[in-house]
């Protein structure tokens, strides 16, 4: 599995370098251009600079609550000459350097000057304008804002790049009209809600593809209407396997749907802001549940339990987590959405999270069964699941690559399976693992889930 953040170098010590600069600075005010002194800190600092540069493309300084880091790594310099050498820089409004291959000693020369000049006057027009005024190249300078690292976050396409099910596709299209609608302050489309609710029961909730794509791992920014569609399918599949009635069926997809809606009170920026949320934030974000039941509640037509599930779904089954309701332990429906709910998040891909497979989504609804969820209902949902649901691109004992096509209900763990060529070509036919030898023992285990190749079709795989 991919992680956000790369395999790094060992970290670089920053310290001789902003030492290097806050001289040369100094230097500059003191002395005449041309000095000697001058040059000769100056080419100091430009062979550290590029040495950084060898090993990087792009060195980056950042001063984050006092604390130097390196492309994004904290380091941690000992002693007060070096608090010194930070406050130096931080005092003049700066607290990133971000420094790109190609910088030539004239950049660094044109930065020091600039800085030099920051020091009776604080920052007026942008740093950008003012460093290339001086004919600046390769090196910005910011302020940062506290704890931001937007820059080193994965940034994930917007949304499925196939939809393989036309039902499925028409329910994002729909549920994206209707959340940006209520964003901008309209009324939630109660036609276009039931019509979804529809297509997922009738449809998408049977259809192989769909599945495929809502339980497999999703690499791409799962936003608020792609995640309520999937969760949506989750729970009605949920539902099904529990063997409640049509009725209640239809409840659950429609509360399932709705249950995110408040997250269009939310910004943006903290819907998709990498690495934790400030106390401020956190606490915002936990009001899109209330937010939403108060969005629902306001829609006439809707089904009675609907706001219910936008208000508990974060609620533990044993009666903790957020909104604070007392002990109330949360409704049966809404235990049964928020089982859903963190299988999808936990297998789909965010700015700050690179998406799960799913046996490890079910071992996290194992893990918080009996005391977040539900246990019955996270064992119903592993049954209907299986570790290796359609989609899942698997690797075999044999060290064979395949894509799951149908599930073994009475073996979840020897699922069908279409092999794939070593180029991920289809081989023709399928292989159930299920399958015994002479001897009494599988032909063929699953060994691992496997991150799906770029530009790998499932869809291709799927069909028969
Ligand atoms: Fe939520
Ligand atoms: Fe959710």
């Amino acid at each position: 599995m991919t992680t956000a953040a790369p395999a790094a170098d060992p970290v670089l010590d920053p310290l001789p370098l902003l030492k290097g600069l806050g001289s040369l600075r100094k230097l500059t005010g003191m002395y005449p251009p041309g000095h000697p002194a001058i040059a000769q800190k100056l080419g100091e600092l430009d062979a550290a600079v590029q040495a950084h540069l060898r090993r990087t493309d792009v060195l980056r300084l950042d001063v984050i609550h006092g604390e130097v880091h390196v492309d994004g790594l904290s380091v941690r310099p000992e002693g007060n000459a070096n608090a010194k050498v930070l406050e130096e820089l931080t005092g003049l409004g700066i607290d990133s350097i971000h420094i790109s291959r190609g910088v030539s000693p004239a950049d660094l020369h044109g930065l020091s000057v600039f800085l030099w000049e920051l020091r009776d006057s604080a920052v007026s027009a942008p740093m950008a304008v003012q460093l290339a005024a001086r004919g600046v190249c390769h090196i910005s300078l910011a302020r940062l804002v506290p704890l931001d690292t937007r820059w080193r976050a994965t940034s994930w396409a917007e949304r499925p790049a196939d939809v393989y099910d036309p039902a499925y596709a028409e329910s994002l299209d729909l549920m994206q009209g209707t959340f940006e609608s209520v964003q901008d302050g309209r009324e939630l489309k109660l036609d276009t809600v039931r019509h979804v609710v529809e297509l997922l029961i009738e449809k998408v909730s049977g259809s192989s593809a769909a599945l495929a794509q809502i339980l497999a791992v999703k690499m791409y920014e799962n936003l608020t209407y792609c995640h309520s569609v999937n969760v949506a399918t989750l729970s009605l599949l949920l539902a099904r396997s529990v063997g409640l009635d049509a009725q209640t069926i239809a409840a659950i997809g429609e509360a399932a749907l709705l249950h995110d809606i408040g997250k269009t009170r939310i910004p943006l920026d903290v819907i998709r802001k990498p690495g934790a949320l400030d106390k401020r934030e956190r606490a915002l974000m936990e009001s899109h549940t209330v937010f939403g039941a108060r969005i629902l509640v306001e829609v006439e037509g809707l089904r009675r339990l609907t706001p219910t599930v936008a208000l508990e779904h974060h609620r533990a089954a044993t009666g903790a987590g957020y909104p604070d309701l007392g002990d109330r332990r949360p409704h049966l429906m809404s235990q049964l959405v928020a089982v859903a709910d963190i299988y999808e998040a936990v297998t789909g891909a965010r700015t700050y999270q690179a998406p799960a497979q799913p046996e490890q989504a079910c071992l996290v609804l194992a893990r918080l069964a009996g005391s977040k969820l539900n246990a019955a209902l996270v064992k119903a949902f592993v049954a209907a699941v299986t570790f290796f649901p359609i989609g899942s691109v698997v690797r075999t004992n044999r060290d064979e690559t395949g894509v799951v096509v149908a599930t073994n209900p009475s073996d979840p763990l020897h699922p069908v399976i279409a092999l794939a060529t070593t180029d991920f070509a289809r081989v023709p036919g399928q292989v159930d693992t299920s399958l015994r030898e002479p001897s009494g023992g599988y032909a063929r285990h699953i060994v691992e889930t496997l991150q799906p190749p770029l530009g790998l079709d499932i869809g291709d795989f799927l069909q028969a």
